[in-house]
């Protein structure tokens, strides 16, 4: 398990970790909003307080580009900096994370995009996530968007795991609504997929039905009233979770199609993942009906006299209900052209099947039947 600290204002004591690992010129890589929103200000005088300098890197797009990481990983090499500190959502924490090993390895980024194809260790990344749902503070992979190919790159390697995760709930309690929903609902889809997932594991397992359990209880409740600090932390902690278990037993189909989604259309991840669940989930189920019973159970859903398929199906009409009481639009609301969407559409398909994702789903769907579900989610 990586290093982790969970809790309320474990963020304050950021600038006591890093100086305990041994920084003492640190980058930060964050969102100018979070300056805004206040975030950043008890994580910086944690800094000062232990007599650390830092530099801020916060110039960041939506979603994390090859360009900002190159960008990024100049400033990092001319600050002269010894550990770099990510603060955000999935976009400053993946850039970090690539800016991590590209100030430490001579291709470009675009040749280590895979599995385990990075030469060296990279520059040690303490990670701080401020919304509940990417899991990206205690996983190996980061994803990179190429804007020029219009392809997401995925890059997995065991020196893109953070040094030390501090995940502290109170960071999230300045999340919008909007943005509650998407990441939330993406922590939902890494602890289902980790779940129903080929490779998924018994400790995996352990922690995405404690992710399922939490997000079931806490996740509309963070929405509705962001300042309820019990929902909140539950949802983070459930997060968490579901980052370490799909980090472990990888995501499956919802992924797999997901991210030409976002890829050709700029829906940002959880949105498109949540456009997708429900669907993904019924056509799924004849693959595994007893874990998909399961996590019906760990939802609250009562099962008691139905058949693994009949449990099975009430757990993606839990799901569902969820994701409607979010508010999650359909793609065709999400500003993407019907169109377009048609003409790229066996690329899309193309591009999920090669990412492997599919590949660990309980059933594995034909390009037919990844179409169908492209349709659905439209
Ligand atoms: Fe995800």
């Amino acid at each position: 398990m990586p290093v982790s600290i969970f809790g309320c204002n474990s963020s304050e004591d950021a600038g006591a970790e890093l100086k305990a690992l041994g920084a003492r010129r640190v980058l930060i890589v964050t969102d100018e909003n979070l300056r805004q929103l206040g975030v950043l200000a008890k994580i910086e005088s944690s800094l000062k307080e232990n007599n650390l300098d830092f530099e801020v890197y916060d110039k960041l797009p939506t979603e994390p580009t090859v360009d900002f990481v190159v960008e990024g990983t100049r400033v990092f090499k001319e600050s002269g900096c010894d550990m770099i500190l990510a603060v955000g959502g999935g976009t400053p924490i993946d850039t970090a994370k690539a800016i991590s090993v590209m100030a430490t390895n001579k291709s470009s980024i675009e040749r280590y995009a895979g599995a385990n194809k990075i030469e060296n260790p990279g520059i040690p990344v303490v990670a701080i996530p401020t919304t509940a749902g990417t899991g990206s503070e205690v996983t190996i992979f980061t994803i990179i968007s190429d804007t020029r190919t219009d392809v997401k790159m995925l890059i997995a390697s065991p020196y893109l795991m953070p040094r030390l995760a501090i995940v502290d709930p109170m960071l999230t309690i300045a999340m919008p609504k909007g943005i509650t929903a998407a990441v939330g609902l993406d922590a939902l889809t890494h602890a289902i997929e980790a779940y129903v997932s080929r490779k998924a594991q018994p400790m995996t397992d352990i922690l995405a039905l404690s992710a399922i359990r939490l997000l079931a209880r806490n996740l509309p409740q963070a929405w509705a009233d962001g300042n309820d600090i019990e929902a909140r932390d539950n949802t983070m902690l459930a997060s968490y979770q579901a980052g370490l278990a799909f980090g472990n037993s990888s995501v499956a189909l919802v992924h797999g199609m997901s991210r030409p989604i976002g890829a050709y259309f700029h829906v940002a991840h959880g949105l498109s993942n949540a456009t997708l669940l429900g669907q993904v989930m019924r056509f799924s189920l004849a693959g595994n009906p007893k874990r998909y019973a399961e996590i019906a159970a760990a939802m609250g859903e009562d099962v008691t006299g139905l058949t693994d398929m009949e449990a099975a199906r009430t757990g993606a009409d839990a799901v569902e209900r969820i994701i409607n009481q979010l508010e999650i639009p359909k793609l065709r609301d999400l500003g993407v052209d019907r169109k377009r969407f048609e003409e790229v559409m066996s690329q899309m398909i193309e591009a999920a099947i090669a990412s492997g994702s599919p590949d660990n789903n309980p059933r594995v769907a034909t390009k037919e039947e990844i179409a169908k579900i492209y349709n659905q989610a439209y």
